[in-house]
């Protein structure tokens, strides 16, 4: 049955979005693929969208050899849609300076270049570091900025971008964060998790904040369970390298599933500010139940996917992926069970999974209610009705669907399931900001809400430390799925056990 379709409500829209102060963005690793990919577009459709403060400026820095012509070059490549005169302002804000990451004059140079932007601005720009490096290089970089002085400049501000992954366990994320704060305060690092730049991320909030039909449902006595599902059709295409030495869970679950995870179930902030956000979500992080390792794999699966088919094509197993070790045992796949010990949510499973070369790429959160108390329609053969759910959907679909029971047109009694759906896209049309045009300007305004503080990596990074470190003491195999599959056996065991079933990814 085709969906019901709702209208925007023609009520007041308040929208609020500050520009830009002055300032520069200096991109380390400026040659590679996200730079091109991600950062030079979310920059191009600020600029169009007037957001970007007067004299903003881009400076590219890295190893490679490039002249500002060169980087207005790829900067020309990588930007779609602006009208020619625009292009031509924005590219003339593009800079770059070569040098050796290891070499102290390398910074001296950017140093100096940014002295010159100040001047020839007339003004001193705020500046934003943005660390688009191979993690291995966070750390020095750094040091060396700090040690040229570069993190801090007089009154305007210096904040530093770091990309995910932070760290590969909560040891190497407290180190690098041991060496970044030698450097930088807390309030000018902004580690990015991009899952919560997408809007329908953020939308979680204002569903939750902004209405008040809501809340008073939102708990134990409403809510059976939940379901997060971020589920990938693709394998890990050229990225064989880096997925081996990281693997399902430090790629996916310890950020973004956890971020989706503390947005949904967090208790009301006191305001939509940075602190009072953050505050919630390292709240209900620390209410999560540890792992139980005993009976182990009670409560968490991996998996890893051998060959198989996806969209009617052939796809080779993970283990024969370029760069990946023939006996590979890293997930590319994980399924978990957990717990919120708090008033809130006592009883209430959440359900985590995310995989490679699933059925279909789809990421939701599914609320599913409890069911009915009493089903009164017994005396014409209804015996049980389905639960009430409410899906929120991140992607490819931007909305939410909600399904209830009806009654359809005919018989005197003829129950069944409606889906009330809401898409972004029809609604509000296609062009919906991508999450690095959110993150970029408000790591620009200095608005922390969306990058995750220190104390909730650490959290996050404490509650899988001791599954990764029993997987490699005991040497750990995945169990083996083939590409395209909708699930495994184990994986359905995990939530069978409860009397439940996944949700099936290919009809999402
Ligand atoms: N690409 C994405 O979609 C994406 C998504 C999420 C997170 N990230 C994160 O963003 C960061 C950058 O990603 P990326 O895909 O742009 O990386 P990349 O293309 O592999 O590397 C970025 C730049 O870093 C420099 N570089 C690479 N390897 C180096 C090495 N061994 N020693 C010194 N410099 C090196 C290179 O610039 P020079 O040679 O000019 O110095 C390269 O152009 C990474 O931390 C990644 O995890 C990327």
């Amino acid at each position: 049955m085709e969906p019901i379709r709702p209208s925007v409500a023609k009520e007041q829209i308040l929208c609020v979005e500050s520009s830009a102060p002055a300032c520069g963005l200096v991109v380390f690793g400026a040659s590679g693929d996200l730079t091109k990919r991600k950062l030079i577009p979310a920059l191009g459709n600020l600029f169009k969208r007037g957001l970007l403060g007067n004299g903003f400026f881009c400076l590219g820095c890295g190893r490679k050899k490039l002249s500002d012509e060169d980087f207005r070059k790829i900067a020309a490549e990588a930007i779609k849609d602006i009208p020619a005169k625009q292009k031509a302002d924005f590219l003339n804000s593009f800079y770059y300076v070569s040098g050796d990451y290891n070499d102290k004059n390398f910074y001296g140079d950017i140093k100096k270049r940014l002295e010159n932007l100040d001047k020839k601005g007339g003004k001193n720009f705020g500046r934003i570091f943005y660390l688009s490096l191979p993690p291995k290089l966070y750390s020095d970089v750094a040091a060396n900025m700090g040690q040229a002085g570069l993190n801090k400049n007089g009154k305007d501000f210096v904040r530093l971008v770091v990309e995910k992954p932070f760290g590969r366990d909560l040891a190497s994320a407290t180190e690098l964060n041991d060496c970044l704060s030698k450097w930088f305060g807390e309030e000018q690092i902004y580690r990015i998790d991009h899952y919560l730049g997408k809007e329908t991320v953020q939308n979680i909030l204002m569903f939750r904040f902004a209405n008040s039909i809501f809340e008073p449902i939102w708990n134990r006595n409403y809510i059976d369970n939940v379901q997060i599902t971020i589920a990938e059709s693709i394998g890990i295409e050229s990225r064989g390298g880096y997925y081996d030495k990281s693997g399902a869970i430090r790629d996916m679950f310890v950020n973004h599933m956890f971020s989706m995870l503390s947005l949904v179930a967090m208790e009301p902030p006191a305001s939509f500010g940075a602190e009072h956000i953050r505050n919630e979500k390292v709240q209900l992080l620390q209410s999560i139940r540890p792992f139980s390792l005993e009976p182990w794999n009670e409560d968490i699966v991996k998996g890893q996917y051998a060959s198989g088919s996806v969209d009617g094509k052939n796809a080779i197993a993970y283990r024969q992926e370029a760069d990946v070790e023939k006996d590979s045992k890293t997930e590319t796949y994980i399924a978990a069970r957990l717990f919120v010990d708090n008033w809130r949510w006592q009883g209430v499973p959440f359900y985590l999974r995310t995989g490679k070369r699933l059925a279909k790429r789809v990421t939701e959160i599914a609320i599913t209610f409890k069911k009915v108390p009493h089903v009164m329609f017994q005396s014409a053969g209804i015996e049980d009705l389905p639960a009430n759910i409410l899906v929120m959907k991140i992607q490819p679909k931007e909305g939410m669907s909600l399904f209830f029971e009806a009654k359809r047109p005919g018989p005197k009694l003829c129950i069944g399931t409606l889906e009330m759906d809401f898409n972004y896209a029809e609604i509000f049309g296609t062009d919906t900001p991508d999450a690095y045009e959110r993150l970029l300007l408000d790591c620009m305004v200095g608005d922390q809400t969306l990058f995750t503080r220190i104390d909730d990596v650490k959290l996050a990074w404490g509650l899988i430390d001791k599954i990764l470190k029993n997987w490699q003491q005991q040497d750990t195999e995945p169990f083996l799925y083939p590409a395209g599959s909708e699930s495994f056996a184990e994986a359905d065991a995990l939530i069978q056990k409860d009397g439940r079933n996944w949700r099936k990814i290919s009809e999402l």
